[in-house]
C-alpha cells in the first residue's frame, strides 16, 4: 500500500507546534484506546523542544502519559547530562515535568561502544514490543526532523546506516561531524503506523524541496526514504522551509 503523504504548510511556527500537539494528542489517545498503550519515538535537535514545552503545559488527562512508552529516534554518542543530549533536552522540557512513569527508554549513549549501546537498545526495543523472531516493533508515532543536508534521525547523507536492511537500532559514524551517533533505521521507521515530521527554518528549504522530488537521490536527501509500508507520513513545514515548495 503506498505511504499517505500530507504536507502542511504555516505561516506562523507558533500554529505548527500547536497542530503538532494536537496530533501527538490525537494519536496518543487513538492508541490507548485502540490497544492500551502508545508507542512514541521523541526526535532530538532543537525545533521539537517547543512541541515537548507545550505538551507537557497540556491539563491533566489531555496526554495519557500514564500509558505511553517513550523511546528516542536517534541520540548523540554522550551522556544524558550533556548538552548535547536528546534524552535531556526531552528531559527538560518535557519528561521531568509529566506524572511518567517507568516508560521512558532511553539510549545508552553513555556507552563508549556506540554499537553496543545500538544492540542493548535494540534487544530492550524488541522486549517492550514483545517482537518474535524478525517481526519489526511497529511505533503508533515516530517524530522526525531533517537537517540542511536532508538527514533526519541520525541516518546523514552517505552514511553507512543507511542501506542497513535487518538491525533496527546501530551506531552510524558521521564523517563530518567526526563522531558516532546511535540511530533507528529505515526498516524500523517504516514500520510505524505514522510519522511526523515537523520543520522550521530558511536553512531546511532546499533539503525539503529535494526530498520531494522525484529526481533527486535519497542518499543525498536520507529523509525521503522514510516511506512506511503501511503507514502515513504527514510533514508540519514552516513557511520559511517551505519557501521551494510547489504546489503546496
Ligand atoms: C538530532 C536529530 C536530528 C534533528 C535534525 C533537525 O539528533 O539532531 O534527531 O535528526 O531532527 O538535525 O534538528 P533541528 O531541529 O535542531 O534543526
Amino acid at each position: 500500500m503506498a505511504t499517505r503523504t500530507q504536507v502542511r504548510v504555516f505561516s506562523r511556527v507558533e500554529d505548527l507546534f500547536e497542530a503538532a500537539a494536537a496530533e501527538f494528542i490525537l494519536t496518543s489517545n487513538a492508541a490507548v484506546r485502540q490497544h492500551g498503550r502508545f508507542s512514541v519515538a521523541l526526535s532530538g535537535g532543537s525545533t521539537p523542544k517547543s512541541l515537548y514545552s507545550l505538551l507537557a503545559s497540556k491539563p491533566a488527562g489531555t496526554v495519557p502519559w500514564g500509558e505511553t512508552l517513550f523511546f528516542f529516534g536517534d541520540e548523540r554518542h554522550v551522556p544524558p547530562d550533556h548538552p548535547d543530549s536528546n534524552y535531556r533536552m526531552a528531559n527538560e522540557a518535557m519528561l521531568s515535568l509529566v506524572a511518567v512513569p517507568n516508560h521512558v527508554y532511553r539510549i545508552p549513549a553513555e556507552d563508549p561502544d556506540a554499537a553496543l549501546a545500538a544492540q542493548r537498545y535494540e534487544s530492550t526495543l524488541r522486549q517492550v514490543f514483545r517482537s518474535q523472531g524478525n517481526e519489526i516493533p511497529r511505533f503508533d508515532l515516530i517524530l522526525l526532523g531533517i537537517g540542511p543536508d536532508g538527514h533526519t534521525a541520525s541516518l546523514f547523507p552517505h552514511s553507512s546506516a543507511l542501506h542497513e536492511k535487518s538491525r533496527l537500532v546501530v551506531a552510524n559514524w558521521v564523517q563530518k561531524l567526526q563522531t558516532d551517533r546511535i540511530t533507528f533505521t529505515f526498516p524500523l521507521l517504516n514500520s510505524a503506523a505514522k510519522v511526523l515530521f515537523l520543520v522550521a527554518g530558511r536553512d531546511k528549504a532546499s533539503a525539503v524541496e529535494a526530498i520531494f522530488n522525484p529526481d533527486s537521490d535519497p542518499d543525498e536527501f536520507p529523509a525521503k526514504r522514510v516511506n512506511p509500508a503501511s503507514g502515513e507520513v504527514l510533514w508540519l513545514v514552516a513557511a520559511d522551509a517551505a519557501a521551494q515548495l510547489k504546489n503546496v
